[in-house]
């Protein structure tokens, strides 16, 4: 799954105010964020920036916010105060296609439309690149087959989404991301359902995919994945950003109990060196044979 071809390099932009000043930017930055749904705050006042070329890996425990984040970020929920900056610039001064050709974001539970076939849904990534005078082109269809191909499910192209495994799915939902050909990819929990070696592999696609150029921020439970992908990880924590940087500085067995309340030890991961976590044995559930 590590072959992505030279289409689907990272496209350059030239709108926006100029390659200096870009560049000095984060691509991505949240200045003090509040996320609410109705009444419920999930987020309150949070600045975080995403670092350009960056592999940003987002951690922390179930309903702390992760996911809510990743939406501001991608511009599908809107903040109850505060702004996010897409280099920059407010979002919200951009149009939906602008957006979209700039950010794809993997939901974590999207949904498909029903009786869609995989070809069909990965086809609509392409979506921000059509337009009235521009219809489905060579360029799309070389797109979508290298979605297909780097994810490994093209020979699923035929069959309906609803009637692919998990697994299956995630990959296909993936490629639907990668299609969109952006230089910024949100990812949440792009490994659920997959096998470990699917899940490496997806991995391993992200990483190469970051090495091309791109700036990818991923949602993850798996903590030594986390440790061992991620240039630049968010520990978040009710709803706030509790630490970031290195993974080494963030993952520490005092903030692995801080943040999920977890006993364990950081001991070097013996194939990387990067911090892995071993949780402490707990009273007498662990059965040996
Ligand atoms: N559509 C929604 N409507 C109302 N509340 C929501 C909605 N989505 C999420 N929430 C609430 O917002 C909080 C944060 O949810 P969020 O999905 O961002 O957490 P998360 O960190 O992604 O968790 P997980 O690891 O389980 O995916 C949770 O308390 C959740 O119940
Ligand atoms: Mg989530």
């Amino acid at each position: 799954m590590t072959s992505v071809t030279s289409s689907t390099s990272v496209p350059t932009h030239t709108d926006g105010a100029g390659p200096a000043a870009a560049f000095a930017e984060p691509p991505l930055r949240a200045e003090g964020l509040t996320l609410a749904y109705d009444k419920t705050v999930v987020v309150e006042d949070l600045t975080v920036s995403v670092p350009r070329e960056s592999f940003t890996v987002i951690i922390g425990p179930n309903g702390c916010g992760k996911s809510t984040l990743l939406r501001a970020l991608a511009r599908t929920m809107a903040p109850r105060s505060g702004r996010v900056l897409l280099d920059g610039e407010p979002i919200t001064a951009l149009r939906t296609k602008q957006v979209a050709k700039r950010i794809a974001l993997l939901p974590q539970s999207p949904i498909a439309p029903e009786a869609i076939t995989v070809g069909d849904l990965v086809a609509r990534g392409r979506y921000p690149h059509q337009g009235l005078l521009r219809q489905w082109s060579p360029a799309d269809e070389v797109a979508v087959r290298d979605a297909l191909d780097a994810t490994e499910v093209a020979g699923l192209r035929e069959r309906l989404v609803s009637e692919l495994s998990g697994g299956q799915r995630q990959r296909v939902w993936l490629a639907m991301a990668l299609a969109q050909q952006t230089d910024l990819l949100l990812l949440d929990e792009p490994t659920t359902f997959l096998d470990i070696a699917h899940q490496l592999e997806v991995m391993d696609l992200c990483a190469h995919l970051h090495e091309q150029g791109r700036t990818l921020v991923a949602v993850l439970h798996d903590i030594n994945q986390a440790a061992r992908y991620a240039t630049h990880l968010i520990a978040m924590k009710d709803g706030a950003v509790v630490a970031e940087g290195a993974p080494h500085d963030v993952i520490t067995a005092e903030r692995m109990a801080d943040v999920f309340g977890l006993a364990c030890r950081v001991v070097p991961d013996p194939e990387t060196g990067t911090p892995m976590v071993v949780p402490a044995r707990r009273g007498g559930h662990i059965r040996h044979a």
